[in-house]
This record gives structure tokens, C-alpha cells and sequence, in this order.
């Protein structure tokens, strides 16, 4: 696969007013499978349709296999599936005549038609279903249809906006193992709003906020962080911080919060040293009751809370 799938720079979209994507810029590698994140109204949908041509940029660039979405919009549609936010049905037709339709609009070869139609009803499970009207299919069901059709031409990059969205739990399941399945012959950005989805499917995390783009990582660079530690104490709360301080080898302290006499705090050490027992111990000594001590590693919730919630840019984007 070509090493780039997509190429985003300095992309934007402004609607009057507002900036609904502000320049932002990311790359996705061929075979990668990334997820996009970002609270209601961040700018994931309307990167996606700029990104599969149903929308023009008002500035910047965005490529798919090296096609400008522009300038080479057949190009792209020709290499892409796209799920989109709210899937375009046609409600009087049968699921399997909505597939040979759609497979004839993208110009899968005859011989080749019906093989194809058969491996996505069957991956996304509506073979039983494939008679029935569209229009007397429930919410899961019509989510299931859009991403075979998605899948129909086989693309090189798919574009699934929120492709778990009102399915079941199984089916959820299901899904997110058939996305992961596709990855690496297929180049897969999704967007989601389940942050546990992300954590057990994607490689790779990019949040975009407000239209900007917020962070960009992998997710092993979150297992790779030091550990905090987390620290609950009854006690004077400035004079415990204080004095933790002042330990050896501890870097810093936070006091994360503090309700009447019982205050949380968060621990770097120096060197990832592990000082549980020691702190333990000194707090035993101060008279103070420890309550909690333990270590925890940020999870992509922490991540996505601060990234959004305070603004941190925390990642290496
Ligand atoms: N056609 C439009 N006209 C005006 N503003 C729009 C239009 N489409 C989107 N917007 C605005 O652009 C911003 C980004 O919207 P977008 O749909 O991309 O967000 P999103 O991240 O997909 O959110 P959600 O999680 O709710 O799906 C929002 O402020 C939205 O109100
Ligand atoms: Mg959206």
C-alpha cells in the first residue's frame, strides 16, 4: 500500500462565522488504523466529508493514494468507502438490490458483482435480512447496511463516521472485530465517541477540538509514561503536600482535590521510583491516615479529559 493514504494540511472549513476545522494538518499511513475523537461538534464529520470530496475545503489540502480531493475527487471516490454520519438510504428497495445498485455505481466488474455482495452481507451480517424493505429496517440495521456499502468496492481507505452507532452490543463487537480485520490491508479513520472502542481497536488517537487539531499519538505511547502515584490522605492538606515535597526523589505533587479533611494528590517520582512503601511510612509517622496509595498509568480517558476539558495540548501533534 502507498506509504500515505492520507494527507491532510492546513485544512479548514469556515460556515459564516464559524471555523468548523481550522487548518489542521495529519498524515495516515497505508494499513494504519486511526480513530478520531473529539467532542459534539469538533469538526470530525466535517473533516470526513472534505476528506471524501462531499464537501469543499474553504482552504488547504487533502489527499487520498496521493489524489487531491479537489482537483481528483473521481480518483479518490474510486479508492474510498465512506460510512457517513447518516446513512443515505433508498427506502423503497430490497438491501440486496440497494447493494447490486450501488455495486453497478462503482463499477464492480459483473463477474466479480455477486461474490462481493455476498462477502459484505455476510460481514456485516444482513444475509438473512437481504429481502427486506429499507424502510422497515431498524437503526442498527440500516448502520449495518451503510457500512457494507462502504466496504462493496473493496477501497483502499474507508471513512466510517461513527460506524458503531446504535448497533447493539454484539453487534458492536462484531463491528469494531471486522474494522480491526480490514485494518492493515485497508487503511481505516473512524470517528467515535466510545473511548473504549478506540482503546481496543486503533493504533493511533488523534482529537480534534473546536476544529483544531488537539493531540496526535499512538496509544503505546500512553502505556509508555511514567506511572503516577495517587495518593489519599486524611490530614492537613498543604502541610501534607509540603512535606511530600521535601521526600527524596519525589519530583512533584499535585493536589488534585480536597474535601473537608481528606485530599488527593498525584505523585511524580524521580526516575519512575517506586516510593509506596515509603511514603507510607512517613505518613504513618506524621500521624496522618493514609487512606489510598497506589499507581496509575494515564488512560486515554485522562488523555481525552485533558486534551479537551482543560485545553492541554498534550501530545506530540
Ligand atoms: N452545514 C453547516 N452549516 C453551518 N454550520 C455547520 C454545518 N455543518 C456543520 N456545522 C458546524 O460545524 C461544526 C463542526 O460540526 P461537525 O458536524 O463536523 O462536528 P462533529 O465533530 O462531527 O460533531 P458530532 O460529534 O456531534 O458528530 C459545528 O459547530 C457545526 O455546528
Ligand atoms: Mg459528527
Amino acid at each position: 500500500m502507498s506509504d500515505r493514504a492520507i494527507e491532510v494540511e492546513n485544512l479548514s472549513k469556515q460556515y459564516g462565522q464559524v471555523m468548523a476545522v481550522d487548518r489542521i494538518r495529519f498524515e495516515v499511513a497505508g494499513g494504519a488504523l486511526v480513530g478520531l475523537l473529539g467532542p459534539n461538534g469538533a469538526g470530525k464529520s466535517t473533516t470526513m466529508r472534505m476528506l471524501t470530496t462531499f464537501l469543499p475545503a474553504t482552504s488547504g489540502i487533502a489527499r487520498v493514494c496521493g489524489f487531491d480531493v479537489m482537483t481528483d475527487s473521481m480518483e479518490v471516490r474510486s479508492r474510498l468507502g465512506y460510512l457517513p454520519e447518516s446513512v443515505p438510504l433508498y427506502p423503497e428497495m430490497r438491501i440486496e438490490e440497494y447493494l447490486v445498485y450501488r455495486a453497478r455505481l462503482k463499477g464492480i466488474p459483473r463477474r466479480k458483482r455477486h461474490a462481493r455482495i455476498e462477502y459484505c452481507l455476510e460481514r456485516c451480517r444482513i444475509r438473512e435480512v437481504r429481502r427486506r424493505l429499507i424502510s422497515t429496517l431498524s437503526k442498527g440495521y440500516r448502520q449495518r447496511v451503510g457500512l457494507a456499502d462502504a466496504m462493496l468496492a473493496d477501497p483502499a481507505v474507508l471513512i466510517l463516521d461513527e460506524p458503531t452507532t446504535g448497533l447493539d452490543p454484539i453487534q458492536i463487537r462484531e463491528t469494531l472485530s471486522t474494522i480491526k480485520e480490514l485494518a492493515g490491508s485497508h487503511t481505516v479513520l473512524l470517528s467515535t465517541h466510545i473511548l473504549s472502542e478506540v482503546e481496543a481497536i486503533c493504533d493511533r488517537v488523534i482529537i480534534i477540538n473546536r476544529g483544531t487539531l488537539r493531540w496526535d499519538g499512538k496509544l503505546a505511547s500512553l502505556a509508555e509514561q511514567a506511572p503516577k502515584l495517587v495518593m489519599e490522605v486524611r490530614g492537613p492538606a498543604f502541610e501534607i503536600q509540603s512535606f511530600i515535597e521535601h521526600e527524596p526523589n519525589v519530583a512533584k505533587v499535585k493536589l488534585v482535590s480536597s474535601d473537608k479533611d481528606i485530599s488527593l494528590f498525584e505523585i511524580e517520582t524521580v526516575n519512575r521510583a517506586d516510593l509506596r512503601e515509603t511514603l507510607a511510612k512517613r505518613i504513618f509517622e506524621k500521624g496522618w491516615s493514609l487512606r489510598r496509595l497506589d499507581h496509575r498509568r494515564q488512560t486515554l480517558e485522562d488523555l481525552y479529559m485533558s486534551v479537551v476539558l482543560r485545553g492541554d495540548a498534550a501530545g506530540p501533534a
